[in-house]
């Protein structure tokens, strides 16, 4: 049996599909359903942040866990800092590197980003009613490269080619069981935060902070991140701000 059958969730798996995120949503929004795990080999319509899209070539993982927790919209942020936490350990354990997390939710290998998260939800009244936590991973590098416009940031954990036979299945069993274990102990963030911090790519370094997409950045220091998982800065005239997740990009 396949091992990513043995998962204690029941999975589905496609050769392509839009996007595992907007499936499970639709799954999601047509009533009564089961905690599932969706994954893809290609997506042709990836979803990002921030309403950008997310490059889903063959060759790629793209994973989504659909779930129902009992969470307030301003607990949603541990879901995503969870799957940070999973996904770079799975993928240490299959490229026995160590990755590196870049604040909020992107995983670094080699100062590439080789993966993003991307967590939605939907709340009636302050109730969650379910929670898709998105994952895409670039295993091998595209045969052509990136595309333009992000060739100079994106990275793979392999390049063309060499990827072992089974690292989708591998890595998508990693990051489910890490992950999963994660979620059934109810999402622990004096566990998780820990290993997020000691990840952190950002921690001490010069930053820029985006509010809009293609809009001006301001130059930062990323000081800390505290226990609600905001990035601490300092800007060049001496000023501090807490930066919640939702509107806010930085750059390395
Ligand atoms: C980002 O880097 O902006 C987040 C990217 C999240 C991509 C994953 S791939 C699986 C899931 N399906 C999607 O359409 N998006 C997420």
């Amino acid at each position: 049996m396949n091992k990513l059958q043995t998962l204690p969730l029941p999975i589905k798996i496609f050769d392509e599909i839009d996007s595992t995120n907007l499936e499970a949503r639709r799954i999601a929004e047509e009533g009564d359903f089961q905690e599932q795990i969706l994954l893809a080999r290609a997506q042709t319509g990836g979803r990002g942040r921030l309403g950008r899209s997310f490059f889903s070539p063959n060759g790629g993982l793209y994973l989504s866990f659909l779930l129902k927790p009992h969470m307030s919209p301003s607990d949603a942020i541990r879901l995503t800092t969870a799957a940070a936490v999973a996904t770079a350990q799975a993928i240490d354990d299959l490229c026995g590197r160590e990755s590196g997390i870049k604040w909020v939710n992107d995983i670094y290998l080699d100062g590439k980003k080789i993966c993003g998260i991307l967590t939605e939800a939907r709340f009636d009244a302050l109730a969650m009613q379910y929670a898709v936590v998105g994952i895409g991973v670039n295993i091998e590098a595209p045969e052509n490269g990136f595309p333009a416009d992000i060739a100079d940031r994106a990275g793979a954990l392999f390049p063309f080619g060499k990827a072992p036979h089974d690292a989708f299945e591998q890595l998508g069993y990693f990051i489910a069981s890490e992950f999963l274990a994660l979620y059934e102990k109810g999402l622990p963030m004096d566990e998780i935060l820990p290993t997020y911090r000691r990840r952190s790519v950002v921690l001490g370094r010069e930053i820029e902070v985006f509010r809009a997409v293609g809009g001006e950045g301001r130059r930062a220091i990323a000081e800390s991140i505290d226990d609600l998982c905001r990035l601490l800065v300092r800007y060049e005239d001496g000023t501090c701000e807490a930066l919640g997740t939702g509107e806010i990009s930085i750059k390395l």
